[in-house]
Formats: C-alpha cells, sequence, structure tokens
C-alpha cells in the first residue's frame, strides 16, 4: 500500500521537477534581491516564460563576448527579425509586451554567481529594482538565460495567451483526479 501511494505520488509530482537548476537557482536569487529591496517577489508568469523560451533559442549558438547579453551597449540590442513569430507562437503580441523588460544574459556555463551578478549589477538592475515589474519569465539555451519581466498594466501582462498555461492547467488537473481516484482507493 504504502509503495502504491509512493508511486502515485511520483507520478503526479514527475512532470514538475525542473531540470533546469540554474534557472531555479537565478530566481530564488533573484527574489532575494526582490525582498532585500522591500519589493514584491516575482510571481512565475507562464507566457513570459514561453516569450523566454523563444528568445534564448535565437541566442542559443551565439558566443559571449563583452558587447553580448548583460554587456550589451543600451541601443545596440539584437533585433531579431523573427519577433512577431515569436510572439505568435506564445499567443501574444507587440500591445501586451511593450512595456515587458526582456533580457538575455550569456554566462559560460551558467555559472550561477558570473549569472546573478550579470542581472544585478549590469544595466538590468534598473528593471530588477522597479517595482511595476511583477511577473517573470526565464529560460536558458546553451550559455544563455533570458528573462522577461511583465507588470499588471494591459501594456506589459503578456496576458492574452492561451497555449502553454492551458496546457499545463489540464496536465495538472487531470493527476489531481488520478490522485484523487487513486487515494479514495486505498481508503
Ligand atoms: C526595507 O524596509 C526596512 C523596514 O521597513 C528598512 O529598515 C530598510 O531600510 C528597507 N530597505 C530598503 C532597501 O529600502
Ligand atoms: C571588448 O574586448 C575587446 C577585445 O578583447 C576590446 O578591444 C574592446 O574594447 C572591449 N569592448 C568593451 C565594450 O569592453
Ligand atoms: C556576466 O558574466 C560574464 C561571464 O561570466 C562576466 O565576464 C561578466 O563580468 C558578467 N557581467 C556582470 C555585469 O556581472
Ligand atoms: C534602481 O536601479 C537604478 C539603476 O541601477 C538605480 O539608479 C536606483 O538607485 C535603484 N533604486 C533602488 C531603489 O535601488
Amino acid at each position: 500500500m504504502a509503495s502504491l501511494l509512493y508511486l502515485v505520488f511520483l507520478f503526479a509530482f514527475l512532470p514538475f521537477a525542473r531540470s533546469d537548476d540554474a534557472t531555479e537557482k537565478l530566481l530564488n536569487d533573484i527574489n532575494k534581491y526582490r525582498t532585500s529591496l522591500n519589493l514584491s517577489s516575482f510571481i512565475e508568469n507562464d507566457n513570459a516564460n514561453c516569450l523566454a523560451n523563444q528568445i534564448a533559442k535565437q541566442f542559443k549558438d551565439q558566443p559571449c563576448t563583452n558587447t553580448t547579453g548583460a554587456n550589451t551597449i543600451p541601443g545596440t540590442e539584437e533585433q531579431f527579425p523573427n519577433y512577431p513569430d515569436l510572439l505568435s507562437h506564445c499567443d501574444l503580441n507587440t500591445e501586451v509586451t511593450q512595456d515587458a523588460a526582456i533580457m538575455p544574459a550569456c554566462v559560460p556555463n551558467l555559472d550561477t554567481d558570473d549569472l546573478l551578478s550579470n542581472f544585478t549589477k549590469s544595466q538590468y538592475s534598473g528593471s530588477l529594482n522597479d517595482s511595476r515589474f511583477a511577473g517573470i519569465g526565464l529560460a536558458d539555451e546553451g550559455n544563455w538565460v533570458v528573462m522577461v519581466l511583465s507588470t499588471d498594466t494591459p501594456t506589459g501582462s503578456l496576458a492574452p495567451a492561451t497555449g502553454a498555461g492551458v496546457v499545463l492547467n489540464a496536465v495538472l488537473y487531470c493527476y489531481l483526479v488520478i490522485l484523487f481516484f487513486a487515494l479514495v482507493l486505498l481508503l
């Protein structure tokens, strides 16, 4: 019985075990940083995650230099011609992403200390300490991490997406139902 229960729990939570230790650690560190500034912690935003993922894939094969990622000279940020496609892949448009912040960083092997300082000790710190930002999405590809911050306003909420969030909720719901019936069987 006990091992059955264990199996049920294992299957119920398996899909949520994050393999992405670097971004998970970064999220923790960034939220500690927010707390130290007396600001609210960032809440994970599925649509921001989706967009971060799309953008990270664009950067993936680029090498880290002193003019990429957090070292980019403001005004020379890389523009992707397929940006509208990346947005629509996440069911987003330019209106709801207007005030969002998109921050790529390149750190060899995603070293966690360098990663944190690439965000807190660079031009990005101005966004991290900005109380308008409330949501966060993070993704990594190769040596790149992309952070997307969202606001609670219509022009930065990254709101009208359905896709990923809905699927995840459906999966969660399904697992909860299975878990419920498994527990009923055990009682
Ligand atoms: C945060 O709030 C505490 C208590 O209100 C205050 O002592 C501290 O100076 C504040 N820190 C910052 C960075 O504003
Ligand atoms: C980047 O590095 C190159 C060569 O290592 C150097 O010449 C250049 O001045 C550096 N640029 C910046 C912005 O630090
Ligand atoms: C970001 O990380 C790179 C690679 O580790 C490092 O060379 C650079 O100094 C870091 N930048 C900041 C602002 O911490
Ligand atoms: C936020 O960051 C900006 C840019 O780094 C800085 O000028 C400002 O003093 C910071 N504000 C707070 C409250 O830390």
